[in-house]
């Protein structure tokens, strides 16, 4: 995308002052007019491209149907073509069982590198995929992994969400939200921008019906009419000296409904309700219980603004002090009922056309009330490969872009909570005769002999476009990305709960280093040409 291109972090550094300075300039503007929506449609609410149109297409492999038993269920699911495997896999697997301490009783140190003596990978098996065929049995060693406890499992029903997003892209989320927010009892309410679109056969109820499926207590809303909005907007402006609202037959933007949605949440909630979650429909959280924890720890009596900046200072700079709505943003109920009344007016007043500028400017504006910033939860301003961040033993609130400025399947990966909690991204080290780190849930990294004694793991590793002093108030000191032949990645395709009546529940995480992935100059490489598989069995 020329956007992202021009996005100084692909600018050569040799290019001179003057053109630098013109192409700044340019993108200055350019990402302004982006948040403005004047470029390209945006449906995140914070007028971002939150999400490119549609995800890549899915690679398929036609592999035959094999008859009945030939595949034993072990690999059979390697054979989908959403993993979009080569024919010849190196396959290997260990069982892993879990420990809540040391021998001693001693909890577990979730942000330690837990050094283990022995190795990660015991043993290899090349299976064919398209004939399922495998030299032997597979063997599944067993693997003690001292892990925090589980989360309990608790009700939520003092946390209302809201988000401003558009049909298919409601539709598409579902997997995400589910994972968060399935089975927990707090309530979200979606303003769907499109549902009137002409042509378009958008249905709220079966929407609604699919999220309740999946155990969410969702509702689903047409848009307010634009027009009245427009209009109450500047009759109660008296001051009103922004252009935005001046054209009352435009539909109003998805950044407005954004802000409207405190209405909404307002309106439903209910005398137990503390917080107001206002989303992108790609804020992401690993679970429910940690962000609920962190909330319990202010006053939510009181009025309060929660959120994050963006990490990129540049970001900041340009859009200001404020909740990034990417990352989350937390209204306690009573700021909330503030602010509802003058949705219409802070809409006309507002100096940016951003959901989360045009609150940030009602709360300056109309309270006194000032932001408090959450730390953990990440608006996530990172392009391309976000690897540094997920391999630093962070213990992200929220993740935000990992659908489009980066690419990372937070729901699969963040899959294991429900087994362990906080154990999603504790790292482990594994030693006899390979350096080798997991960080779980995201990635199984190999290092040359080396390597890793040379790292700094409790720094982040700057693997995104332009890591530079932009990223420092927010994640320095960072370490140097580490060139393709100092670390081979298995990074977690997918991952699965199997519930059987017969065996024991197991849950599967499956770590994929891609042949093509290898750069020709690796030293590391194994099996050149080779897709590589590492699945971690856990006992459940
Ligand atoms: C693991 O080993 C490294 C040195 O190899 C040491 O610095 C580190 O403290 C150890 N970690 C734990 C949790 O013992
Ligand atoms: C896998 O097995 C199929 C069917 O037996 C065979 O045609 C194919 O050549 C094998 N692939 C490899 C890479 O060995
Ligand atoms: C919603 O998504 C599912 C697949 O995830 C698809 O089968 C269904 O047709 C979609 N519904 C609409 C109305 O687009
Ligand atoms: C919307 O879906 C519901 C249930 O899925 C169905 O009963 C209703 O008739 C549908 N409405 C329209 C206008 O198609």
């Amino acid at each position: 995308m020329l956007l992202k291109a021009i996005h100084k972090r692909g600018l050569s550094r040799s290019l001179s002052i003057i053109v630098t300075t013109v192409l700044a300039i340019f993108f200055l503007l350019t990402v302004s007019r982006l948040r403005h929506g004047s470029l390209l449609p945006s449906f995140d609410g914070v007028g971002r491209p939150s999400s490119e149109q549609h995800e890549d297409p899915i690679r398929t492999l036609d592999r035959p149907e094999l008859p009945p038993g030939q595949c034993s269920s072990e690999i059979d699911f390697l054979r989908r073509p959403q993993l979009a495997l080569a024919d010849k896999i190196v396959y290997s697997r260990r069982c892993i069982k879990t420990t809540n301490g040391s021998p001693s009783g001693k909890p577990v140190d979730r942000d330690a590198v837990a050094n283990m003596s022995q190795p990660l990978v015991t043993s290899k098996t090349v299976v064919n995929l398209t004939s399922c065929s495998h030299p032997d049995l597979i063997p599944c060693e067993t693997l003690s992994l001292p892990v925090p406890p589980a989360y309990p499992k608790m009700q939520y029903p003092h946390l209302l969400f809201g988000v401003a997003s558009k049909y298919d892209r409601m539709n598409d989320s579902l997997p995400a939200f589910a994972h968060w927010l399935s089975s927990t009892g707090a309530r979200l309410i979606g303003i769907i921008v499109d549902v009137d679109e002409r042509g378009s056969n958008f249905n709220l109820t079966s929407l609604e019906a699919a999220y309740r499926r999946e155990g969410i207590l969702a509702t689903f809303l047409p848009p307010k009419p634009a027009k009245r909005l427009n209009h109450q907007g500047s009759a109660d402006s008296s001051n009103n000296n922004n252009n935005n609202n001046n054209n009352n037959n435009k539909p109003a933007p998805v950044e407005h409904h954004h802000f409207m949605l405190i209405r909404e949440l307002v309106t439903v909630a209910t005398p137990s309700t503390r917080w107001l979650g206002i989303l992108d429909d790609d804020t992401f959280f690993p679970s429910l219980y940690p962000l609920d924890h962190e909330l319990a720890s202010h006053d939510h009596t009181k009025p309060h603004w929660l959120g994050a900046l963006s990490d990129d200072f540049d970001s900041v700079k340009l859009f200001g002090f404020m909740a990034y709505g990417g990352a989350g943003v937390f209204l306690s109920t009573p700021l909330a009922r503030q602010l509802e009344p003058l949705s219409e007016r802070c809409i006309a007043e507002a100096t940016i056309n951003t959901g989360d500028g045009i609150l940030r400017d009602c709360v300056y504006a109309h309270t006194r009330t000032k932001l408090t910033i959450v730390p953990g939860l990440h608006q996530h301003d990172l392009q391309r490969d976000a690897s540094g961040f997920f391999e630093s033993g962070v213990r992200p609130l929220s993740v935000h872009h990992w659908k489009s400025w980066y690419k990372e399947p937070l729901p699969s990966m963040a899959a294991v909570t429900r087994l362990c909690g906080d154990c999603f991204l504790q790292r482990f080290r594994f030693g006899g005769g390979g350096d080798v780190l997991l960080a779980n849930g995201y990635s199984i990294t190999q290092y040359p002999p080396g390597v890793l004694d040379s790292l700094d793991l409790g720094r982040i590793e700057g693997t995104w476009s332009h890591p530079e002093h932009e990223y420092d108030f927010s994640y320095g000191p960072l370490r140097k990305k580490l060139p393709p032949d100092q670390k081979k990645s298995y990074r977690l395709a997918d991952s699965y709960y199997t519930t059987t009546k017969t065996a024991s529940n197991t849950f599967h995480q499956i770590y994929l280093h891609r042949a093509s992935d290898d750069d020709d100059t690796s030293e590391v490489k194994i099996n050149l040409g080779i897709d590589e598989v590492i699945e971690l069995v856990w006992e459940v």
